[in-house]
């Protein structure tokens, strides 16, 4: 089976090596053992004594009830026999797509988004087509471009939000007209909401799965949480089919999680709230960095970020993503991702979930890097 290339992953992979200052990665400051059993006032020992005690058997096989239970205090109307733990979000992306998606079926996805939600069900080969996020529209979908790509074999509508890489947020009244299109056409919503909860105010909007009696949530420990070397994330949904389907094809490729991971995801959870406040502040301060940044600049321009941990940042240079980046990496230290990895020119990405020193001095380098290459390049209008 023949699957694109992953070009955000592959970028990653290969640029990371180069980053003096940390812009690329998505995910907020990622916690230590040491720092999350501070956080949750527990024992080192006791913790680890209770674990070494306990056979490593397969453990739950639909997961570990105490995670369950913590996942589901992150939704309104989901109860623990409509989640299903995974290998990441990356896992339980791809499970939606094995279990639901067959040939011929229409999926429209996002686009930009995390490549998976398109390249996946192109390679089962689904007919894919493209819900176009546009800086004009502050990267929300468009609701007259949906419905005209709506058909009879249509199956999925693939979200993300807060999206990476835009930052954008659906908000509530939108994803009801999104959803009352899927109900009238029975089209199911996957919404990959791996950046859940990290807004920069107080209001988050409903998960897929509270709106929608066929919508499926999308999430993991990675990003909310910070602890993505814990490989965890789930899916939750209200349709009993698809809860089935997805435990079904799951036996087929991971039978359970790893019970050592649900064990540390299941403590996490206990003290979300701490996490989630830790990581929003962090991501607040790094953002007004970057809005103040981003005034005092005549080469970029940003559509500020609603959520997540990323922004897009365009520039006025009449040079390629690719080789913008690779030369910001290559000269400069400073690891960003090239808006070719979603499909888009004249743009990179920036996560600003890192160390605030790290970031600012990265800002700086990249200031540097637009003076010194002023004359180089030709100048396009900034939109
Ligand atoms: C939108 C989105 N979905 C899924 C993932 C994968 O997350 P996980 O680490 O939980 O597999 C990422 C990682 O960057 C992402 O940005």
């Amino acid at each position: 089976m023949k699957i694109d290339v992953f070009k955000v992953e592959e970028w990653m992979n290969e640029y990371e090596k180069y980053s003096k200052f940390d812009l690329g990665n998505t995910t907020v400051n990622t916690l230590s053992l040491n720092k999350l059993f501070e956080i949750t006032n527990t024992n080192k020992n006791d913790f680890f004594e209770r674990l070494s005690q306990k056979n490593l058997g397969y453990g739950y096989i639909t997961g570990n009830p105490n995670l369950k239970k913590g996942i589901c205090s992150f939704y309104k109307t989901i109860s623990e026999n409509e989640i299903l733990p995974t290998i990441g979000a990356a896992g339980a992306n791809h499970l939606i797509f094995y279990s639901l998606i067959e040939p011929n079926d229409r999926v429209i996805s996002v686009i930009p988004t995390y490549q998976q939600l398109y390249s996946i069900p192109k390679s089962f080969n689904a007919d894919v087509q493209y819900l176009h996020l546009k800086p004009e529209n502050n990267f929300l979908p468009d609701i007259k471009e949906l419905k005209s790509l709506i058909t009879k074999n249509t199956k999925l509508i693939c979200l993300n939000s807060p999206n990476n890489p835009s930052g954008s947020l659906i908000p509530d009244d939108l994803m009801k007209e999104i959803i009352e299109i899927a109900r009238k056409n029975d089209i199911y919503i996957l919404c990959d909401e791996v950046y859940k909860e990290l807004n920069q105010n107080e209001y988050f909007s409903s998960s897929i799965a509270d709106l929608y009696e066929n919508g499926i949530s999308v999430c993991s420990m990675s990003k909310t949480f910070s602890l993505a070397g814990l490989r965890l994330g789930w899916l939750a949904s209200k349709n009993k089919k698809i809860i089935k389907s997805c435990m079904h094809h799951r036996e087929y490729n991971m039978i359970s999680c790893s019970m050592i991971d649900e064990e540390i995801a299941a403590l996490a959870l206990t003290k979300s709230e701490e996490i989630i406040s830790q990581n929003k502040k962090i991501l607040s301060e790094n953002l007004e960095i970057l809005d103040n940044w981003i005034q005092s600049q005549e080469h970029f321009k940003y559509i500020k970020p609603q959520a997540g941990t990323t922004s897009l940042l365009y520039y006025d240079f009449d040079v390629p993503s690719k080789e913008f980046c690779h030369r910001l990496s290559t000269e400069k230290g400073v690891f960003t991702t090239p808006g070719f990895c979603f499909e888009l020119e004249y743009c990179f990405r920036i996560g600003y979930g890192k160390d605030k020193k790290i970031f600012s001095e990265g800002l700086k380098k990249i200031s540097e890097f637009a003076k010194e290459n002023r004359g180089l390049y030709d100048t396009r209008i900034l939109k």
